[in-house]
């Protein structure tokens, strides 16, 4: 993923803020505040990657689409601190906690639409198909994730249903732009969308892998976040078989409560490592990952489509 770094992260660095354009001073004062706190920039590096695996020469305007595509991501991670009452981003105080839920949701609401408008300047009709189809998912996935909120028997494909919305399916449209910039609405686009949603998946896994494994430090965010809310995320779920009757009782009352303790927190989580949840996880995540590789062999064997595989393997390898 080096090249891809080296590459194109400078480029995307420089182009972040120029569309966040507003007369509007505080728009501009929250919409900065996001983005100049960093971010890992995953989604524009997929989707140039993609544009130049498939032999685009030219990059220039796929980069105003990787950035709208990383607005969408911005604007998703604002309405999630609201939704998660985080507290952190990114290893600041979040944009909730410094400017208000309102503004906060408001700038997320004009990052969405400004993504869009970009899309309607530099993209053409089939993208703005995938990605306005990406954005509806994306709302639907939260919702349905606060739907499930303290459902302890919420199934399996019930999960996947959320992650796919709230996560996958903006890495799926990252992949489908950067090829339909060179092949059209064609079968590697399709490749390329089905490639994202793979990779998509893997990483809300190892996110809410990292979520009972990691440090707030590390991640710059909130941990055991999930559980605190209510949330039953894969870890749990892979291992809710193997609880005794008295835990099974324990986390049903814990993710039915508005103030769970500190000690309870550390409870569930020591019960889901100690059961293994996260190591089962994490082979899921890698199946994932292993499967999205496999969607690579119908590109051609250039460096970039090398890039995209150690893409998909970092998905699975990161501590953050
Ligand atoms: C966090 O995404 C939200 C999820 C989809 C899990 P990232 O881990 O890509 O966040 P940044 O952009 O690097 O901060
Ligand atoms: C990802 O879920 C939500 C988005 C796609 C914005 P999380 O709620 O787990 O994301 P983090 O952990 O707060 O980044
Ligand atoms: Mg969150
Ligand atoms: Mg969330
Ligand atoms: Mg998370």
């Amino acid at each position: 993923m080096e090249r891809l770094k080296k590459e194109f992260l400078p480029l995307v660095e420089e182009n972040l803020t120029k569309y966040i354009d507003s007369h509007v001073e505080f728009i501009l004062k929250v919409g900065r505040y996001i983005l100049d706190a960093g971010g890992k920039r995953i989604r524009p590096l997929l989707t140039l990657g993609f544009a130049k695996a498939v032999g685009k020469e030219d990059i220039t305007d796929v980069v105003p689409l990787s950035v709208a595509l990383e607005y969408l991501h911005t604007a998703s991670l604002l309405h999630d601190d609201v939704v998660d009452g985080a507290e952190t981003r990114r290893g600041k105080p979040s944009a909730n906690r410094v400017f208000g839920n309102e503004t906060t949701v408001l700038t997320g609401d004009y990052m969405y639409a400004t993504a869009l408008y970009i899309f309607s300047t530099y993209g053409n009709i089939e993208m703005i198909k995938v990605v306005s189809d990406a954005v509806k998912k994306m709302a639907e996935g939260q919702l349905l994730e606060l739907k499930k909120i303290a459902d302890f028997d919420m199934t399996e494909q019930e999960y996947f249903q959320i992650i796919d919305g709230k996560t996958a399916v903006l890495f799926g449209a990252c992949g489908y732009v950067g090829a339909n910039s060179v092949v059209g609405d064609t079968e590697k686009s399709h490749l390329a969308y089905d490639y994202g949603i793979k990779i998509g998946r893997a990483f809300q896994i190892v996110d809410d892998i990292l979520d009972y494994t990691s440090t707030s430090d590390k991640l710059g965010k909130p941990v055991c976040n999930d559980i605190k809310e209510g949330k039953i995320t894969y870890p749990l779920i892979v291992i809710r078989e193997k609880l005794s009757p008295e835990e099974r009782e324990f986390f049903k009352q814990l993710v039915k409560k508005i103030n769970p303790t500190d000690e309870e927190i550390q409870k569930a989580r020591d019960i889901v490592l100690s059961k293994g949840g996260h190591k089962l996880a994490f082979e899921k995540a890698k199946e994932y990952v292993r499967k999205a590789i496999n969607n690579l062999e119908q590109f051609p064997d250039n460096i970039y489509c090398r890039e995209l595989k150690t893409l998909a393997n970092y998905i699975v390898e990161r501590e953050v």
